[in-house]
């Protein structure tokens, strides 16, 4: 029988968040939550056109609001189980159309290019930052990457962006080069970062451990995530 399951943390309410790829009614959501995350990049990105576009994959976290939106959580016997099962055995409470409220936090953009997937995009919201949801974007490209017979993940970051820096040393990305000059509203210099050989056993095992450190971490305090 399934249940709602109670908050761990006791006191903070449970927050619910969904990676799922993107859909066309995101577009107006998704352009908005950019031009908030990189106010001044230009230009910015058109995602009604995107979506269309071959070799590339866009992933959207969202969070869930709303009294009638809570997932429903099978109860496993044990937190251990609960990890394994994670969050795929969640399934949503309010399935009729037009109850659930689903509002944009994240977004990540991959290219897929001749073997390597390129993490063009990728940001969260202001007011959600340090709740993992990066970490879910990072991990949902990197499984697409896979999933698309990629070999690596590359991507640039600006020279001062150390917290984005972080999240991605967190997966295996080290610095393999720099673009001086590249972005062009001010000219910073921008890091090139690249994870090791994505299809060799340590690096699997590096993203399996990660994977279930993020639900055991979140779950414990009171965050759940859904994977679609
Ligand atoms: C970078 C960004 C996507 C991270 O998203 P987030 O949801 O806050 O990240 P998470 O909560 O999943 O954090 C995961 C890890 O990232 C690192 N990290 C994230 N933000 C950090 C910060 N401000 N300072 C230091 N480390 C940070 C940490 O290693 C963290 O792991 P920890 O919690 O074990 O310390 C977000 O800060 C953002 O959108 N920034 C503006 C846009 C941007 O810079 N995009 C990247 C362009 S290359």
């Amino acid at each position: 029988m399934a249940a709602i399951e109670e908050n761990p943390a006791g006191s903070t309410p449970p927050r619910f968040f969904v990676l799922r790829t993107v859909e066309p009614g995101d577009h107006d959501q998704l352009s908005a939550l950019e031009r908030a995350v990189f106010p001044n990049l230009w230009p910015h990105t058109n995602f009604a056109r995107e979506i269309k576009k071959p070799r590339q994959t866009i992933l959207v976290a969202t969070v869930l609001s709303g009294p009638d939106n809570r997932p429903v959580v099978e109860r496993s016997p044990s937190l251990v189980n609960r990890v394994v099962s994670g969050i795929r055995t969640m399934a949503m409470s309010g399935d009729h159309e037009g109850q659930r409220r689903e509002r944009a936090a994240g977004w990540v953009v991959v290219w897929f290019v001749g073997g390597e997937a390129h993490i063009a995009s990728i940001g969260v919201a202001e007011s959600e930052r340090r709740r993992g949801i990066g970490e879910l974007l990072v991990l949902g490209a990197i499984e697409a990457a896979t999933a698309n017979q990629c070999d690596e993940v590359t991507l640039e970051v600006r020279e001062s962006n150390k917290g984005a820096q972080a999240l991605y040393r967190k997966y295996g990305f080290r610095v393999v080069g720099e673009r001086k000059g590249y972005y062009v509203d001010d000219n910073e210099d921008a890091l090139i970062m690249t994870t090791p050989d994505i299809r060799e056993p340590e690096y699997a095992a590096l993203l399996a451990d990660l994977s279930a450190d993020h639900v055991r971490r979140w779950g414990d305090s009171g965050s759940h995530f859904e994977r679609r």
